[in-house]
This record gives structure tokens, C-alpha cells and sequence, in this order.
């Protein structure tokens, strides 16, 4: 079956067939980067424009590599080097690249909803790679990608988000993506970041860390985003968080032995996780980057119009 969406705005529009199908198109682009010859043919011709309205390191070169690999033609574009910077609006920027007739926009803004907003407005296919603190669908993807490749079955999977879950698009786009293949998540931080209706989505709360850590096979830290806090008191300061919400090697006792330790990066090392916890045995947080490449490839292809039955990726 083709990938049915024109847009992949958030884990939220997919089904569960949805993602094991990116899954398991990604599953077969994987070996790509791992070639001498990094480069298959795939999307030749075809335009994918990314533009990162916030910062990224992980996300955008991964779209960039992403797109080489498939020999597409990726353009980038910044607030610096846009004429967003000169007040054009949002809007006009994206219909004079309309204009020019790309295929994909992949797109990053602080606002949430900004991707559907454009998507209502361009014919370009738009992937959303994260807006403000609504969704991040393609680090969803990767980390399941990611937890599937380690064996880990999601039937019987249970993961504890940890951290900043009330301004993470992150937390938000991983609840709903392994809710939907069966996994059982729990969500644990500090109450001021914690927002209501978190049940609703699919999640379980804890407050305090060791039980969210009680036998899970996975524990996901999350940054704590001090730009999205708008000038609230909501910790009291680094180091307390440390000790109430961080990662160390004698919290990971509560989990499976065999648990792995994610983070979706950047890291405040010393805050979220200790440095031996992040660059531990446990720790996929590196796999978690290189997953991304191949669920980016994935994406771009079955959104030019692949198909997941006949995947093109010979040389
Ligand atoms: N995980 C993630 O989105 O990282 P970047 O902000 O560096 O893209």
C-alpha cells in the first residue's frame, strides 16, 4: 500500500500500519549508509527544500544526508540567510518557493501549528521537523525505529519519558507514536512540567523517578528546554533537577538489566544524565542519530510517490 498523506505533520494523523510501514522502509535503506558508496539514485530529480526557522544539528543534517544519499536536490534555508530576516512573512516565503516547484518542504518553527498552516496553503508535500512544542513526528519514528533494531518487541515495551514532558514535542510525538504499536509509556517530571491531559494521550504519570523506572526496558531523558520555560520559574535550579529527575547509574538499577538509555539530543550533561549514563553500555543515543538518516530516507521516498513494496535503492 502507498503512503497515504500527502504531509507527515505529526505522529497524531498515522495509523499504526503508517508507522510500521516507515519502519519498515527505513529498515531497508538502513545498509545504505553503511556502503562505501553512500548514494543511490532514488529521488534523482527531485527537489526537497529544508527550512529550520530554530536551530538543529541532529535534525537537519540528518534531512541534508538524507537527501543526498537519495540524490536528491536539497536546498537550506536559515532565519539568517531568509528574507524572513527583512519581515517577510511566513506565508510569502512559502509561496515564493512554491513558486520555484519543490517536491518536499521539510520545515522547523517555534510555532506550533506552522506546518499546517502552510501545508494548507502550498501543493509541496511538507514533513514537520518540529514545531514549537506540539509535535516532532520524524523523531518519533526514529526512536521506535531505534528500540526495534535492539529486538525490543513494542507489545510488550515499557518506556519512561522522563523530563520536560509540557514543552516537549518530542515526548508529545513519542507517546502517540508508541502508544499506537502497543508499548506502555510513562511520563515523569516535575509537576510544573507536567501538563493535564497526558492520560488522555495514552500515558501514565509518575512523579516520582524510580517509579517510572520500575522495570522498564527503556528510559528516555529529555532535554530540559529553558527557551520554551517564557520567563516562568518552573525548577528551582540544575542541580536539584539532577537530583530528583537525572539519570545516574544507580537509578538505572530499577530498570530491566538489559534497558537502554535514549535522549533525542542536545544533552545537558550533568542535568538530565550523568556523562557515564549517556556514554554508557545502555546508551543508543548515538544509534538514535544514525536511525534517523535512514527513517528521514524512508520518508522522503514513500512521500515522492515510492512505494514500500519495490523499494529503488540500487546504485
Ligand atoms: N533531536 C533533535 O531534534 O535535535 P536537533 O534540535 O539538533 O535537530
Amino acid at each position: 500500500m502507498a503512503f497515504a498523506h500527502k504531509s507527515l505533520l505529526g505522529i497524531a494523523q498515522l495509523s499504526t500500519e503508517d508507522i510500521l510501514t516507515i519502519l519498515s522502509v527505513a529498515e531497508t535503506f538502513y545498509e545504505i549508509s553503511e556502503r562505501r558508496i553512500k548514494k543511490v539514485p532514488t529521488l534523482r530529480g527531485k527537489t526537497v527544500v529544508n527550512l529550520f526557522m530554530e536551530p538543529s544539528t541532529r535534525t537537519r543534517a540528518s534531512f541534508e544526508i538524507a537527501e543526498k544519499r537519495l540524490s536528491a536536490d536539497g536546498i537550506n534555508l536559515s532565519p539568517s540567510s531568509s528574507s524572513t530576516k527583512k519581515g517577510e512573512t511566513l506565508l510569502d516565503t512559502a509561496r515564493n518557493l512554491q513558486a520555484m516547484h519543490p517536491d518536499i518542504l521539510v520545515m522547523r518553527h517555534r510555532a506550533a501549528g506552522a506546518p499546517h498552516f502552510l501545508d494548507r496553503h502550498i501543493q509541496a508535500a511538507i514533513i514537520n521537523a518540529g514545531d514549537g512544542a506540539h509535535e516532532h513526528p520524524t523523531q518519533a519514528l526514529l526512536d521506535a525505529f531505534t528500540i526495534r533494531r535492539q529486538g525490543m518487541p513494542f507489545g510488550r515495551l515499557n518506556v519512561a519519558i522522563i523530563g520536560d514532558i509540557a514543552h516537549s514535542r518530542v515526548a508529545r510525538s513519542n507517546i502517540l507514536c508508541l502508544t499506537r504499536l502497543g508499548a506502555n509509556v510513562r511520563v515523569c517530571g516535575p509537576r510544573t512540567m507536567l501538563q493535564p491531559g497526558l492520560e488522555a494521550l495514552g500515558a501514565t504519570v509518575c512523579h516520582r523517578l524510580d517509579d517510572a523506572l520500575d522495570g522498564v526496558d527503556v528510559a528516555m531523558a529529555l532535554r530540559v528546554q529553558l527557551e520554551r520555560f517564557g520567563g516562568e520559574a518552573l525548577l528551582p535550579n540544575a542541580r536539584e533537577y539532577a537530583r530528583q529527575f537525572g539519570l545516574n547509574r544507580k537509578r538505572l538499577e530499577h530498570m530491566k538489566p538489559d534497558g537502554l538509555v535514549m535522549h533525542p539530543g542536545p544533552i545537558n550533561r550533568g542535568v538530565e544524565m550523568d556523562p557515564e549514563v549517556a556514554d554508557g553500555e545502555r546508551s543508543v543515543i548515538l544509534e538514535q542519530v544514525t536511525s534517523g538518516v535512514a527513517v528521514r530516507m524512508a520518508l522522503l521516498y514513500l512521500m515522492a510517490g515510492g512505494s514500500p513494496d519495490s523499494v529503488v535503492k540500487e546504485s
